[in-house]
């Protein structure tokens, strides 16, 4: 089993971006705690990040070919891009949406997420723990469908 790791854009800089919100943890931590539970699942991932939503949605089409689901975090592009959303839905693979904050404790333009309903589910609120738990799902569910 192979999973794409998408990471919307800012999220390059975690580790000094408001660490109040986002934790004191880079991206590379993050990888690397995702690599380790993924070597435990028997998985492969693939990382991307990008401040582009363009090259985002490259990345989800390119998905298509060799992998078996998504685990993204689109960042600020979750409340706003309709084009991810429908590159989502065209390559048809189960995707799970991860936050490192609480997306619904904050500003009312974090409320909505675009992406959310074309995914299996969302997690947000644990920091790191988001994206381990979301992909935990996705293992799970890849593995039971
Ligand atoms: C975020 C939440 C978004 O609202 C914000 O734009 C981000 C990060 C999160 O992981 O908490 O860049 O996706």
């Amino acid at each position: 089993m192979k999973f794409l790791v998408l990471h919307g854009p800012n999220l390059n800089l975690l580790g000094t971006r408001e660490p109040g919100v986002y934790g004191a943890q880079t991206l590379d931590d993050i990888n690397q705690s995702l690599e380790k539970l993924a070597a435990g699942f028997g998985c492969s991932l693939i990382f991307f990040q990008s401040n582009s939503e363009g090259e985002l949605i490259n990345a989800i089409q390119g998905a298509s070919a060799d992998c078996d689901g998504i685990l993204m975090n689109p960042a600020a592009y979750t409340h706003t891009s309709i084009a991810i959303r429908d590159a989502l839905t065209a390559v048809a693979l189960p995707c799970v949406e991860v936050h490192l904050s609480n997306i619904h404790s904050r500003e009312s333009f974090r409320h909505k997420s675009l992406t959310a309903p074309v995914a299996i589910g969302q997690i947000c609120g644990f920091g790191r723990d988001s994206y381990l738990l979301g992909l935990r799902a996705l293992f799970n569910h890849v593995k039971s469908a």
